[in-house]
């Protein structure tokens, strides 16, 4: 019991999230109407935002799950398009990937600020990144309220892979590529 509560004294309490890490980091792109600052017609924003939450759940139907922060412009586009693009970047754009984690799409551009290339999906009204190593384009099926987070569960209607490399993974507060091979 003694050496049990020793043991226990040298037990170092980690973040739940950081103890899920290491965790592949993706960008989600998104097309969505926000009310005209200018007009009272709207304006359509594209967007883009880091995630590494995400996960696929669901064979047949191909079913991919994000979890996007309730807070986020990102979530408010994806509520209000029902559509979103997971795109999965390789290492060399970790600057890209922490820009677009750090600051909101709400009053700049990311696509313009981080020089990454817009491409329009082909099955869903949402830009791609051209850049991009593989793409789902995703049709909103479902919203799960999740704390402070909504998961969207995304039915797959289209999956691209366009190149082998090393995708970006987080680890604690850095970043690695990993996965050479498909
Ligand atoms: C490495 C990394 C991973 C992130 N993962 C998530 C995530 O899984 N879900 C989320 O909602 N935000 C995540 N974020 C934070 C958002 O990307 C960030 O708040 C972003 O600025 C939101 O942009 P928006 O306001 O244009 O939607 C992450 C940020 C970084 C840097």
């Amino acid at each position: 019991m003694k050496e049990f509560l020793n043991h226990k004294k040298g037990v170092i309490v980690a973040e739940m999230k950081k103890i899920a890490h290491p965790r592949q980091v993706i960008l989600v792109s998104t097309r969505g109407k926000v009310k005209s600052k200018f007009s009272p017609e709207e304006d359509e924003k594209d967007n883009l935002f880091t995630l590494s939450w995400h996960m696929p759940v669901s064979n047949e139907p191909q079913l991919y799950a994000i979890s996007s922060g309730k807070e986020r412009f990102s979530t408010k586009l994806i509520q209000e398009s029902k559509v979103f693009a997971v795109n999965f970047m390789s290492s060399e754009f970790e600057k890209e990937v922490v820009y677009c984690g750090t600051y909101s799409g709400e009053h700049i551009d990311k696509f313009e600020e981080t020089g990454l290339e817009k491409e329009e999906s082909e099955k869903i009204d949402c830009p791609r990144i051209r850049q991009a190593m593989a793409c789902l384009e995703c049709e909103v099926v479902n919203e799960v309220e999740a704390g402070d987070h909504i998961i969207f569960i995304g039915k797959v209607i289209n999956s691209i892979s366009k190149k082998q490399g090393k995708r970006i993974f987080q680890m604690n507060d850095r970043f690695i590529g990993a996965g050479d091979e498909r």
